[in-house]
């Protein structure tokens, strides 16, 4: 069966691109990426993707006056990667209504939190002072809100008695790193998809999807 091709946006560091690539590099996962696009000159995971020998370029969107400007460059770019879905792995740039419904149920991102807490930035200092029990992170097809639309799969973890929003972090990390592939492979076999607004996972997958994506840690 022919792979799914997949674009990942990316901001910086790029280690959830990464564990991506990893997956990818597997002869039988079911996707391949084709292109990885940073807003961020030096950003680490152009690097990465380099490394593994994809397509990496670079669009600045601080030359452009209007974010809708920039956003149809981006698209005329993602099209003639014959990209078949984005994934957002650390892109740090809110996108507007336009974009998110031209590329709507083909657009994925991951988010450090258990939605729906947590939305927006901070999130790990955030689970601390509130003092939750469990964190984790999510992976969601997007909307145009932030940090909102139907879940594909969630990873838990414990917050441990001393962690700061250092080990937490690297705790959920650890989780996303396994999380984002997982989904990855159930879209790209088409195990997963959106119906009236929820993600509906076949049957045969759903035991896996809940071994996996419940607490992949350790
Ligand atoms: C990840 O923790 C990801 O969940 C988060 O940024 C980090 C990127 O790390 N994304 C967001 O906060 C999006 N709202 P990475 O560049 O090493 O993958």
């Amino acid at each position: 069966m022919a792979k799914m091709k997949v674009a990942v946006l990316i901001s910086g560091r790029g280690s959830n691109l990464q564990a991506l690539l990893d997956a990818c590099a597997d002869e039988d996962f079911p996707a391949e990426i084709v292109a990885v696009i940073s807003n961020k000159a030096g950003a680490q995971g152009l690097e990465r993707a380099r490394k593994a020998g994809v397509a990496a370029s670079f669009i600045d969107h601080t030359l452009y006056e209007e974010r809708e400007a920039f956003e149809k460059d981006l698209d005329a770019k993602l099209k003639g990667t014959g990209a078949q879905l984005i994934a957002l792995a650390g892109f740090m740039r809110i996108l507007t209504p336009w974009f998110v419904d031209r590329w709507k149920d083909r657009l994925i991102n991951i988010h450090p939190s258990l939605l729906p807490s947590f939305r927006g930035v901070h999130t790990h200092e955030r689970a601390l002072e509130q003092g939750v029990r469990i964190h984790g992170a999510t992976v969601h097809y997007v909307r145009p809100d932030m940090d909102d639309g139907p879940i594909i799969g969630q990873a838990a973890v414990p917050v441990l008695p001393g962690d700061d929003a250092e080990t937490l972090s690297a705790r959920v990390l650890e989780a996303e790193h396994k999380l984002y592939p997982a989904c990855l492979k159930l879209i790209a076999e088409g195990k997963a998809r959106v119906t009236a607004e929820r993600v509906k996972i076949d049957k045969d997958a759903a035991a896996d999807a809940a071994s996996l994506l419940t607490n992949p840690v350790g």
